[in-house]
């Protein structure tokens, strides 16, 4: 009879039989799926973990501070924040193609985790939270068989690389098994149930140039527009919800005078995995009155659109 208690036991007791004594090293992505993982190892060897948690500065609202009080107080995780915002941002300047900004972002990551993981005294393996679905296809995340639509945004390769071992101790789990298993180590439900969000942060979801101002708009409209969903208890229902700030500044009136400010664009859909997904039909009188709040709240947007396109023929997010 197979029960997630049962699981844990037995997890944790292959992990210390892997790992031995030695160091182990885990990069930390404020996801549920890496901080399962985390916790899990955590549990099983204590201090001989590290987490490597690599901040490039495109997280949303409060999301590092969230994430590095949660490890760090709450669960004594030792845990370096590498807070990399200004190479991120620094080497994303001026650039505007999707593809390039994806490979830029993997390439510091790399480098980034690197140079910190390289700090770790003896560590010896390298925990992933890498679920079933990515053991059985290698998840591309891509609309065809044999087009890339996007370069995934992984850390594949970074174990030989450094010359560290696996330990992945979700391998054999789906999603759901994992918050289940999230739940039996004690994270807070509001945390396991927190929608999936892309590796490259809000680099995707600022097409064209992304500019420290441009993401600070989109920060606070991206937490107006959840807190929205959440009070009206609709966020359980979407798989994942989001605002990506628009290339483009539109004319407006405000009181007597004139604005002229950025058009944002409301995200929303649900799917099962992912691989395909339908717009929320949100009600109008929902939309409206987030276009109101947002409008009304955030400095920097004067229009707002709500993006109908389901998956395919569209993406889920936008680049
Ligand atoms: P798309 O936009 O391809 O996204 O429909 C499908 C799902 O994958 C997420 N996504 C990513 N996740 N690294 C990730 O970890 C990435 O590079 C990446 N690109 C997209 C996206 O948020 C959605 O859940």
């Amino acid at each position: 009879d197979w029960t997630m208690a049962a699981y844990r036991e037995e997890a944790i007791r292959l992990i210390r039989e892997q790992v031995g004594d030695k160091q182990v090293i885990c990069g930390l992505s404020g996801g549920v799926d890496s901080s399962v993982a985390a916790v899990l190892i955590h549990e099983a060897i204590g201090d001989q973990l590290t987490c490597v948690f690599v901040d490039h500065g495109l997280l949303r609202l409060n999301e590092a501070d969230e994430v590095v009080t949660m490890f760090r107080d709450h669960y004594n995780i030792p845990l370096i924040h590498a807070d990399e915002a200004d190479l991120f941002l620094g080497e994303l300047e001026g650039i505007s193609d999707p593809e390039e900004k994806r490979k830029t972002i993997g390439r510091l990551f790399i480098d980034v985790f690197q140079k910190y993981a390289g700090d770790i005294d003896g560590a010896e393996f390298l925990a992933q939270g890498t679920l079933y679905p990515d053991v059985i296809e290698s998840v591309s995340f891509s609309g065809g068989p044999s087009v890339t639509i996007k370069s995934h945004h992984n850390v594949g390769g970074l174990p030989e690389k450094m010359g560290l071992k696996l330990v992945e101790p979700l391998r054999e789990l789906f999603k759901d098994e994992v918050r289940a298993l999230g739940h039996e180590l004690g994270l807070p439900a509001s945390f396991i149930g927190r929608h999936p969000f892309p590796g490259p942060g809000l680099a995707i979801r600022c097409p064209g140039e992304i500019t420290r101002d441009k993401l600070e708009i989109l920060r606070k409209a991206d937490a107006v527009y959840i807190d929205q969903i959440r009070k009206h208890s609709l966020y359980d229902e979407i798989w994942q919800a989001f605002v990506a700030i628009l290339p483009v500044r539109t004319v407006g009136v405000m009181g007597d005078g004139r604005t002229y400010d950025y058009a944002c664009a409301l995200r929303a859909v649900t799917s099962v995995d992912g691989m395909t997904a339908d717009y929320y039909p949100f009600t109008h009188e929902f939309l409206g009155e987030t276009a109101t709040r947002i409008i009304n709240e955030v400095k920097g947007i004067n229009r707002v659109t709500y993006d109908v396109t389901s998956k395919p023929p569209g993406t889920i997010e936008w680049e």
